[in-house]
């Protein structure tokens, strides 16, 4: 083990902050430990917008449902961005159709999302806990407004961060047999005794957790996950196209 490994390794969501808020160097360093990150075709596909607004932030709770965020140190919106780079081409030079490509929405899903995890982990390394919220795609657009995102970017994640006030239990991940596999892909069924018994584990976390106990087993929260009502999420598309990804 070595300090990186540790960090990496005792990852857990905070959900609970004290009112200790980030100090601005504390911001700049995650933010520059964000930059370090791989970027897809060194082409840096991504911004980093922090919130810190009482009235935007307000926005976001009512958007995620999360209200704790506003309790966060810092609250960060993670922008896929290729209006940057649109802006770098001059207008009677090369076309810049390539950036409004799916190959070029996900180069910037990549490089948004690799330096959300950097800001994680250097936010762990540094005594902070954090939230990833997918949860501000319940209304894009809202977001999108609420920021004054120009064409060719997209709010991708939130990320709440800050002095945690809680130490929840660490969720089990699945036992590796089930998703490290050599040369090819191995195959499960719903009865394999070792998801069996991941199920059983993923049970005893739930009751034991200080917080939220219930009866679970990863099988069926991932039955539930199925069912979940995809409503508020049946307008990506558009919103994206609206943007000017995934057009001609
Ligand atoms: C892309 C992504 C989106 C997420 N969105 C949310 C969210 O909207 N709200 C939330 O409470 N947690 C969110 N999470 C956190 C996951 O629920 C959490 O990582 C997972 O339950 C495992 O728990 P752990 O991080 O404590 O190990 C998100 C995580 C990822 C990677």
């Amino acid at each position: 083990m070595n300090p990186t490994l540790t960090t990496l390794m005792a990852h857990r969501s905070i959900r609970q902050f004290t009112d200790q808020p980030l100090t601005a160097t504390e911001v700049d360093t995650l933010v520059t430990a964000a930059q370090h990150a791989p970027t897809s075709t060194f082409s840096q596909q991504y911004s980093i917008i922090s919130v810190t607004d009482p009235a935007k932030l307000a926005v976001l709770s009512d958007v995620t449902g999360h209200h704790w965020l506003e309790q966060a140190g810092h609250y960060f919106i993670m922008v896929v961005d290729q209006y940057r780079n649109q802006q770098l081409v001059p207008a009677t030079a090369t076309t810049t159709a390539n950036l409004h490509s799916l190959d070029k929405l996900l180069a910037g899903i990549f490089d948004a999302t690799i330096a959300t995890e950097a800001i994680v982990t250097a936010g762990e390394s540094m005594g902070l806990g954090s939230t990833i919220m997918g949860s501000i795609l319940n209304d894009a657009q809202r977001v999108i407004d609420l920021l004054d995102l120009p064409p060719l970017t997209f709010p991708l994640l939130g990320l709440a961060i800050g002095h945690p006030d809680e130490q929840p239990e660490q969720k089990p991940r699945l036992p590796q047999p089930l998703m490290h596999f050599t040369n090819g892909y191995q195959r499960l069924t719903a009865d394999d005794p070792t998801l069996v018994a991941y199920d059983r584990l993923i049970t005893d976390y739930y009751h034991a957790r200080g917080s939220h106990q219930r009866e679970e087993t990863f099988t069926h929260h991932i039955i539930s996950e199925m069912n979940r009502d995809p409503q508020n999420r049946a307008t990506i598309l558009t919103t994206l196209q609206h943007q000017g990804f995934l057009v001609d």
